[in-house]
């Protein structure tokens, strides 16, 4: 049988917002796009993935979609999208699409025409009559934003449910018209020539119930109702079954926040998705919310990322995407070791058994934007939190603080190309994010002409993964170490690699029984120091076993 493509494939995500903006509005589009895959071809790697491009209101940056058959104009036009196409195909990059498959934009017609009981789109969504006459919410579930999960309308006399903003109405899966539209949707970009999609909150579209929820939490509540749901299986296996059965080559990449194995795995063996994203990792210094955390803890993150390397039949493997902070602020450290722990996160994340996906910035070490008031953020979410915060009487102080662990802005600053105007992503200096200050020391001109950067280690490690069949396809191999130590191998017929890796600001000491290992240092993320049993600060080792 052929090896499906995405065996042996990197994944680059793009958020096309602030990847590169051609035509100097400040917004990045898909033109920008195409004049940067050659960058992309000659970093080394195979799919991109785009966050959601379609028509869209951006409240929550796409992810409110008004029209599924069209582009965002503002990034341009259907025209565009299939240049894009073809020219990633000349060079061998497969392109993957967002699919918002959970909710729709409150702009979309479907949801405007629901607002009609008599209609038939009024079924699309989960409206319901509130409880003591209409006045209060149907149930108690709050949304994914904060505040209430319901929103009235006086025109309908009826309340509309929304496990995220109010601008983003859930549709109803149990209606089967909705899976009609959304398996149409998903026919019409895969005979583009789209690949597949990265499927948004896929494990949270089927509603079981609408009962009140007796857990108390300010964000989410009532999740236990809708979460990796019976139905959200079959429905996903439908899809499957009516539709990408038909199509040889595509991945459906679950978004699937709280996952765990089972469900994780029966999405994968049922065909229900080809991979899906965990979140344990990502959040391994939560604390009990987002606005809190704890310090990070190598030993936990090594634990937690092999719990899941050993029990999932294909994993993926990522550190930072466009709801993360970057992850050297959250798992390096962004000051003394910036390019020790940039490169050392990097050996972590493209060593690891599975599809490996890198986020924009991510290869040249882009960091957090410098601390803000999120009254003023882009991102929806972090407005909403201040929101809350301030009614609940948080001063303005620690609220910042607070929400600057989460505000999604972060990670949606420009695209770094050179130290000019913008960052090089606009030739306008009112961009719609600023250009992160730090501009002028990581960029992708500066890092390109330097062997010893990030962008050179990525270059590097990405054509060395491509050459070694245990790296991409070999099995994972735990080496048991006591402490932060991170050790393991990959293993493919007579190749064998031992990665050994400090993600720590100490010195760590092998232990014995990796001292007398013979092989070939092939990589590393530093130089050694003088003594060849200890490793530096974040510093890393890819060794060719004999
Ligand atoms: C996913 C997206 C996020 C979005 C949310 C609602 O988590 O990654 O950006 O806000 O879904 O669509
Ligand atoms: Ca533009």
């Amino acid at each position: 049988m052929k090896k499906p493509f995405w065996t042996d494939a990197v994944v680059y995500q793009i958020y096309p917002r602030s990847f590169c903006d051609s035509n100097g509005d400040g917004i990045g589009d898909i033109p920008g796009i195409i004049s940067k895959l050659d960058y992309l071809k000659d970093l080394g790697v195979d799919i991109l993935w785009l966050s959601p491009i379609y028509e869209s209101p951006q409240f929550d940056i796409g992810y409110d979609i008004s029209d599924y058959y069209k582009i965002n104009p503002e990034y341009g036009t259907m025209e565009d999208f299939d240049r894009l196409l073809e020219e990633a195909k000349k060079r061998g990059i497969r392109i993957v699409m967002d699919l918002v498959a959970n909710h729709t934009s409150d702009q979309h017609p479907w949801f405007k025409a629901s607002k009609d009981k008599n209609s038939p789109y009024h079924d699309y969504y989960v409206w319901m009559d509130g409880k003591d006459g209409g006045k209060r919410p149907p149930n108690n579930w709050t949304s994914n934003f904060t505040g209430p999960a319901w929103t009235y309308v006086p025109e309908v006399g009826q309340w509309y449910l929304h496990i995220f903003s109010a601008e983003q109405p859930d549709l109803n899966w149990k209606n089967p018209k909705v899976l009609e539209e959304v398996e149409n949707i998903i026919r019409f970009y895969l005979d583009k020539g789209v690949y597949g999609f990265r499927c948004d909150v896929i494990n949270q579209i089927w509603k079981d119930s609408y009962e009140d929820s007796k857990r108390i939490t300010p964000m989410a509540r009532g999740n236990e109702f809708y979460l990796m749901k019976e139905g959200n299986h079959r429905m996903l296996r439908k899809i499957y079954d009516d539709v990408l059965s038909h199509y040889d080559d595509f991945v459906m990449i679950g978004e699937t926040y709280n996952v765990d194995l089972e469900n994780g795995k029966r999405f994968q063996e049922n065909k229900e998705l080809t991979m899906f994203f965990q979140f344990e990792l990502a959040n391994v210094r939560a604390f009990a919310l987002p606005v809190f955390e704890r310090p990070f803890s190598a030993k936990r993150f090594k634990e937690v990322a092999f719990k899941w390397q050993k029990a999932i039949e294909w994993p993926t493997n990522y550190l930072e995407n466009h709801d993360q902070r970057r992850s050297i602020n959250k798992f390096g450290d962004p000051k003394r070791y910036w390019k020790e722990s940039g490169k050392a996160l990097a050996l972590f994340n493209l060593t690891l058994r599975g599809t490996p996906f890198v986020y924009q910035g991510e290869e040249i070490g882009m960091l957090d934007l410098p601390p803000r008031d999120p009254a003023t953020s882009m991102d929806c979410s972090a407005r909403m939190t201040n929101q809350l915060m301030t009614k609940m009487g948080f001063v303005k102080g620690l609220r910042k603080k607070m929400i600057n662990l989460f505000d999604r802005d972060h990670a949606r600053s420009p695209m770094q190309w050179n130290d000019g105007i913008s960052a090089g992503f606009s030739s306008n200096e009112n961009t719609w994010i600023c250009a992160n200050p730090n501009k002028n020391c990581i960029n992708v001109a500066l890092e390109e002409k330097d062997p010893d950067s990030i962008l050179s280690f990525y270059r590097t490690l990405l054509a060395y993964r491509r050459k070694s069949p245990a790296l991409q396809e070999g099995s994972f191999l735990e080496i048991e170490t006591k402490g932060d130590l991170i050790a393991y191998r990959r293993k493919l017929g007579d190749e064998e690699i031992l990665i050994l890796l400090n993600l720590t600001k100490k010195k760590l000491r092998l232990p014995p029984f990796l001292r007398s290992i013979e092989g070939k240092l092939a990589l590393s993320t530093r130089e050694p120091g003088d003594d060849p049993t200890v490793l530096l600060p974040y510093e890393g080792r890819l060794i060719e076993l004999a």
